[in-house]
């Protein structure tokens, strides 16, 4: 894994005093300062105003070099490079001008980037309609999102000249400095996650096997105080799960259940995450077709997503309620002994399915996780998160993961989650007309219906059957996890969609009022 992190820190000196690369001030539109401990700046500010250059307007940035303006900047600037990047009028609901800070870390990246920058300074705005923690979160993840690069494979470059800057500093620009560290220890936090997300999607099928996301696991165990458990082929066996080892069968890489437990207080109820963890999607006997083929490295994002909400999790120390996270692992490839279409499995409980397409295997590994992580750990509610239907794709493109659910409360906090970290989810519906595509004639269920219609909606009827009463959600991120929509802080490849919506949730989570559980 890629061991050069970027740090952040906060800068208590008179931002002019910075000997660095590139000193960066946010600017609402229409506001005349840049900040009340930037004089320098402001002298700049001014001068660039009466151009007419610069407004602040959203996404608007302008680079200038103090030591060219030196007479205009006093006291002088010690910083090479003097950046002033828009924020627009702050006149967006609350999650746009969260979004909004996020964009702005983003494009100061991007920046950052196009000039070299390995040190750079962001001066905080006053006030911004947001408190102070959540200025310095949202502007810190930008920054770190939005710096990310995956470099592991590549020839390291002829002029040295770094890919990516190695230290960001944040100065309070006059909020209050503890708010300000609280806020940057966070986004680093949620940002450092998603980046490892990130990191284990991009690394090939060969790179990141099934093994490699149980040593991850293992290894958090011992960093953190979360209890890792991995389960192997022959306890799998033991426990008749039928749906991961049949995808199995036709892989020379052995399967794993990866479970990570974080517990603080027995009273407190237990939250279930699912991540569907396919290291290679090749569709086994069913097999795709090999344009693309290669993005289904990508189809262990959710396993990717749930293990990295577990890291922050543990480094956040969320309060009120214990988090399990359940990562079933294999590849589906079309080996000797592969699943065939006509095969029946039964899955651990004892339900049986008839496969009609061994390319409809994400399912099939979720049913056997769902239905032991809700025997064994009785959780109150469970998400799922998985790449699992390309019709998802179709039907909400690149910018909106799907949601269903059988639980209207549970669902409503998981969109209000991805609402405020700027990645929106779309419910759609369930029901027993879309079960019905899948009725078998031998088998309790077939793994697929009779045609395309709905997929990404049969998919998750099929997974309902294996969640009983227990508030269940599904988050299908086939068409976010990577091509998610082109922002500064979402680089092309993996998005890490996911790690964020689910911290966030758990952070604000409340239980389902009684009256909601067990419709
Ligand atoms: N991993 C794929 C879904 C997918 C496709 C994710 C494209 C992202 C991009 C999944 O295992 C799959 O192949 N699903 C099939 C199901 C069908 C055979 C019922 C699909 O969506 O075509
Ligand atoms: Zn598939
Ligand atoms: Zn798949």
């Amino acid at each position: 894994m890629p061991d050069q992190t970027t740090t952040i820190a906060l800068f208590d000196q008179e931002p002019s005093t910075f000997a660095g690369d590139l000193l960066v001030y946010l600017i609402e539109e229409g506001f005349p300062q840049a900040a009340e401990s930037g004089a320098a700046a402001n002298r700049l500010l001014a001068k660039v105003q009466e151009t007419g250059d610069f407004k602040g307007e959203k996404d608007q940035v302008f680079l200038l070099y103090p030591s060219l303006a030196a007479l205009e900047a006093q006291p002088a600037i010690q910083a090479k490079r003097l950046l002033f990047v828009g924020l627009g009028k702050p006149d967006d609901a609350v999650n746009g001008r969260r979004e909004r800070l996020r964009l702005a870390g983003g494009a100061i990246a991007k920046q950052a980037c196009e000039v070299k920058a390995r040190e750079v300074l962001v001066v905080l705005p006053k006030e911004y309609l947001l408190d102070a923690v959540e200025i310095a979160q949202c502007l810190s993840e930008g920054l770190l999102l939005g710096n990310y690069r995956f470099d592991l494979y590549k020839r390291p470059k002829d002029d040295k000249a770094p890919g990516r800057v190695e230290r960001f500093f944040l100065h309070d620009g006059g909020l209050a400095a503890s708010a300000v560290g609280k806020g940057l220890e966070r986004g680093r936090i949620l940002a450092e996650a998603t980046c490892a997300a990130r990191d284990m999607a991009n690394q090939p099928g060969n790179g990141w096997t099934p093994a490699e996301f149980a040593d991850y696991a293992k290894k958090l165990g011992k960093k953190t105080r979360l209890k890792c458990t991995v389960l192997d082929k022959a306890a799998m066996q033991k426990l008749r799960m039928g749906g991961i080892l049949g995808v199995n069968q036709g892989s020379a890489q052995p399967p794993f259940l990866v479970i990570l437990e974080y517990r603080t207080n027995k009273k407190y109820p237990t939250v279930l995450l699912v991540g569907k963890g396919l290291t290679f999607d090749s569709g086994g006997i069913s097999a795709k077709p090999p344009a693309g083929m290669e993005d289904m490295k990508y189809d262990m994002c959710g396993g990717a997503a749930v293990l990295a909400a577990m890291q922050a999790i543990a480094e956040i120390g969320v309060a009120g309620v214990n988090v399990v996270a359940l990562v079933p692992t294999t590849e589906n490839l079309s080996g000797p002994a592969a699943l065939k279409p006509g095969d029946i499995i039964r899955h651990y409980g004892g339900m049986t399915s008839e496969i009609i397409n061994t390319d409809a295997e994400g399912r099939l590994i979720l049913a056997d996780a769902l239905a032991y992580g809700i025997e064994t750990y009785k959780p109150q509610a469970v998400v799922d998160v998985a790449t699992l239907t390309g019709a998802m794709i179709i039907g909400l493109g690149h910018h909106y993961t799907g949601l269903l659910s059988n639980n209207d409360p549970w669902a409503e906090q998981l969109i209000a989650a991805g609402a405020r970290v700027g990645e929106p989810v779309w419910r759609l519906p369930l029901g027993p007309e879309y079960r019905k595509q899948m009725d078998s004639r031998i088998a309790d269920i077939k793994n697929a219906g009779s045609d395309r219609s709905g997929g990404g909606i049969t998919a998750a009827c099929y997974l309902e059957e294996f969640v009983g009463d227990t508030p269940w959600a599904h988050l299908d991120i086939a068409g976010t996890a990577w091509d998610f929509t082109e922002k500064s802080y979402i680089p092309k490849g993996p998005s890490g969609t996911g790690v964020r919506t689910l911290v966030e949730c758990l952070s604000q989570w409340r239980p389902i009022p009684a009256a909601d559980r067990n419709q």
